[in-house]
This record gives C-alpha cells, structure tokens and sequence, in this order.
C-alpha cells in the first residue's frame, strides 16, 4: 500500500470509529404514533422548515408546499376528517395511487410483514377490520401530536418533481428528530383533498400528497419495529476490490 492510501485508510479506520451524529439520527427515526401534547413552538417548526429546505431539487424547482396546523385549525382538520372515516370513507380516494395493484413478489411479502409486525405490536388481529380501522381514525388526529403538517405539490409538475418532495418530507423528518421530536409520515391524508382543500384553502392546482404528525414522542425511545432488508438485498457493487 503506498503512503497517500495508508493515509486515507488511516482517516476512513478513525472515521468508521467515531459515532456519526447523521447516522445516529438516521437511524434512531422512526414513524411514531404516539405523541405527548407538550406543544412545540412555531419558531422550531419555522427552525425545521428552514433547514429542511436545503432538500435537493432537480433544477432547483423546490416544488414543495407545506400548511402548518396546530390548536383549533387542526382539531376542526381532525375532526372532519375523523367524521368522513366514520360515515364516509368510501365516497373518498386520493387522488393519486401510492401503491401498485400487483405488488411483485418480494414487495408483497415486506407489505405482510409490514402487517404482521405493526397489528402484532397494537394486540390487533389482522383480521379485526374495526380494530384496524380504529387505528386508521387515528392518523386523522394525528396520533395526538401537537403540529400537523399537510404537504402538497403542484399537479402539473412530474415524477421528478415527487423524488424532491420525497427528500423534502424526509429532511422535515430528520430536522424533527436532530430537535428531540419524533414524526409520522402520513399518506392516509390524500385521500381526504377534498374536505382538506376549503378548510385550508388549497389552491386547485395543489395536490395533497400526505400529511406529517410532528411532536414529542411518548416513549422517548424504543426497539426498531420495522426492520430493513440489508444491502445485499438492494445493493449492486461492481469494481471494487476485496
Ligand atoms: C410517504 C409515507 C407515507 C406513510 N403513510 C403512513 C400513514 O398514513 N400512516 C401510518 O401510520 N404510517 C405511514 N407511514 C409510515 C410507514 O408505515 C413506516 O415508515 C414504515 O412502516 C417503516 O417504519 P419506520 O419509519 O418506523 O422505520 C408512511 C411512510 C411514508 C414514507
């Protein structure tokens, strides 16, 4: 090994030992779903909007939109929407598809596994369709959360555009966790546009792409859920050298 590649081992050994605070925030996220009401000031929402902004966009489009709910606004959001899950739910579809209709092999076996864990872990059993809707109404109110964030983008914008806003969601979520808050992601939210779309006066080219539950999480911290497939699942490395 020459000199320059003994130096660059030597930094990447010393790196590889030091604990990494993105990894460990990385990592410690979880979609949480269970919030205490301990309020969480605007300004650390405006803090986390701030730096969740320097979300790469292709083009530097930044086609994200995000509606901020917290006190009565969001319980007169929680409550509508709550009424058309109880009364409504099938005069209501988002108004675009999340998931595909045949889900490949390998996907359709996380997805179970996905319920098995995540019913498993609430005590409901998969079958119980009022225990799994019970927890879906939940979603509605923001699994108690103190701020709700609604995100849209603009309709005439393309996939692309979704890949941004995707890493915009996912920056909300770290800025969140880097403050001691905890976050859940929610795509429950889409399908409700249409009650969503006067009470917050979302312009019509807007679509509503999901919601984020933001707050202090319950129980501080926990055991990993949803495990992951490791990298020689998903993961293609050519030329390199053992
Ligand atoms: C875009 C998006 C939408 C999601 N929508 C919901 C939702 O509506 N309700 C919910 O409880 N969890 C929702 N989740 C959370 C996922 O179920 C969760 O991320 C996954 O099971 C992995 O668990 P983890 O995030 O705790 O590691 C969503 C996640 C993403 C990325």
């Amino acid at each position: 090994m020459s000199a320059p590649e003994a130096a660059v081992m030597a930094i990447e050994e010393a790196r590889v030992a030091a604990p990494n605070p993105i990894d460990e925030t990385l990592t410690s996220r979880f979609a949480c779903r269970a919030f205490c009401d301990a309020p969480v000031a605007r300004q650390t929402i405006e803090e986390i909007l701030r730096v969740a902004r320097y979300a790469p966009s292709g083009a530097n489009i930044q086609p994200w939109h995000v509606y901020v709910l917290t006190g009565e606004i969001k319980r007169s959001v929680s409550a509508a929407l709550l009424e058309a899950h109880e009364t409504a739910r099938d005069d209501h579809v988002s108004e675009y598809k999340y998931y595909a209709s045949d889900l490949p092999d390998r996907y359709l076996r996380r997805r179970q596994e996905f319920g098995r864990l995540f019913y498993g872990s609430l005590g409901i059993h998969q079958a119980d369709a009022e225990g799994r809707s019970r927890q879906t109404a939940k979603n509605y109110s923001f699994f108690g959360a103190p701020v709700g964030l609604i995100v849209t983008i603009d309709r005439r914008l393309e996939v692309g555009s979704w890949l941004d806003l995707g890493m915009f969601v996912q920056n909300v979520m770290l800025a969140a966790a880097g403050r001691g808050l905890q976050s859940c992601p929610q795509e429950t939210f889409a399908k409700y546009h249409r009650i969503l779309r006067p009470l917050l006066s979302i312009p019509a080219e807007q679509m509503v792409v999901c919601g984020i539950s933001v707050g202090k999480a319950r129980v501080q911290s926990q055991d990993r859920l949803m495990p992951r497939a490791d990298i020689d699942e998903f993961a293609t490395f050519l030329g390199f050298e053992d």
